[in-house]
C-alpha cells in the first residue's frame, strides 16, 4: 500500500504519509509501517475497551442508565467519568533521561519507570473521593491519554467513539442485562480490558 500511494497518493492517511517532510526529509517505509501498526494496536484496543468497559458498568447500574437514556446531553461527563474511573491505559513506560528527584526518592538516570495513569485516575489528593463514579464530577479523563509530547493522537477521535457508542446503545435499548459467569479481563500492564462483554440487550 505504501508503494501505491507513493505512486498514486490518494486522500488518506497512508498518503499524507508519504508526502510528510520533516527538516526536508521524508519517511521511510519502515517508519510508515511503523506509525500505522502504532495507530492501528493504539486506536483500536484501547477504545474497544472503553465501549466494552462503560457497558458492562452500565449494565451493573440500571438507576445510570436510565439516567444517560433520559438526559443523552450526560454522555459525554460519563465518558470522562469512566476514563478515570476505569480507563483503558493503566501504565506508561519511560526511561529517565537524568536523574529525577521525586517525593523524597532520587530515580537515576537510564532507568525503566512505569507511571501509573490508572493510579492517577483515583489520587485521593486530585480526586474527593475517587472511588465514587460520579457524572457531576465535571473532570476531565483526560490523563488516560497520556502527557506531554506524546499525549495520545487520537484522545478527540475515542472520546466521539465512545460518545457515539453509549448514545447509540441508550437510544435502542432499555435495558442492559450482564450474563452470568465471570467477566474475563486480558493479562497486560498497559492497556487493560473484558476480553468479551457478554451482556442481554433488551430493545427499547
Ligand atoms: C480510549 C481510547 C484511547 C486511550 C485510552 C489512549 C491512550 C493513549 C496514551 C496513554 C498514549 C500515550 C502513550 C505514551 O505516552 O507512551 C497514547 C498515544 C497515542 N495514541 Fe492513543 N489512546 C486511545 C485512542 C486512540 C485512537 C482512537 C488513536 C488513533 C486512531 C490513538 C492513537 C495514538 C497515537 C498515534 C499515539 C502516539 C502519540 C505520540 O507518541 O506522539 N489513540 N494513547
Amino acid at each position: 500500500m505504501i508503494a501505491d500511494r507513493r505512486r498514486a497518493p490518494i486522500d488518506d492517511t497512508v498518503s499524507e504519509l508519504t508526502r510528510a517532510e520533516l527538516d526536508g526529509q521524508r519517511l521511510g517505509d519502515a517508519e510508515i509501517l511503523e506509525f500505522m501498526v502504532a495507530v492501528l494496536l493504539g486506536g483500536l484496543e484501547t477504545t474497544t475497551h472503553l465501549i466494552a468497559t462503560s457497558a458492562l458498568f452500565l449494565a451493573a447500574r440500571p438507576e445510570l442508565w436510565a439516567r444517560l437514556r433520559r438526559e443523552p446531553a450526560t454522555i459525554p461527563a460519563f465518558v470522562e467519568e469512566m476514563l478515570r474511573f476505569d480507563g483503558p491505559s493503566q501504565s506508561l513506560p519511560r526511561f529517565t533521561t537524568c536523574d529525577v528527584p521525586l517525593a523524597g526518592v532520587t530515580i537515576p538516570a537510564n532507568s525503566l519507570v512505569l507511571a501509573l495513569v490508572g493510579s492517577a485516575g483515583r489520587d485521593e489528593r486530585r480526586f474527593a473521593d475517587p472511588d465514587r463514579f460520579d457524572l457531576a464530577r465535571g473532570v476531565s479523563g483526560g490523563v488516560n491519554f497520556g502527557h506531554g509530547v506524546h499525549f495520545c493522537l487520537g484522545a478527540a477521535l475515542a472520546r466521539m467513539e465512545a460518545q457515539i457508542a453509549v448514545g447509540a446503545l441508550a437510544r435502542r435499548f432499555v435495558r442492559l442485562e450482564p450474563l452470568p459467569g465471570p467477566i474475563a479481563y486480558n493479562r497486560t500492564l498497559t492497556v487493560r480490558g473484558p476480553v468479551a462483554a457478554p451482556l442481554r440487550l433488551f430493545p427499547a
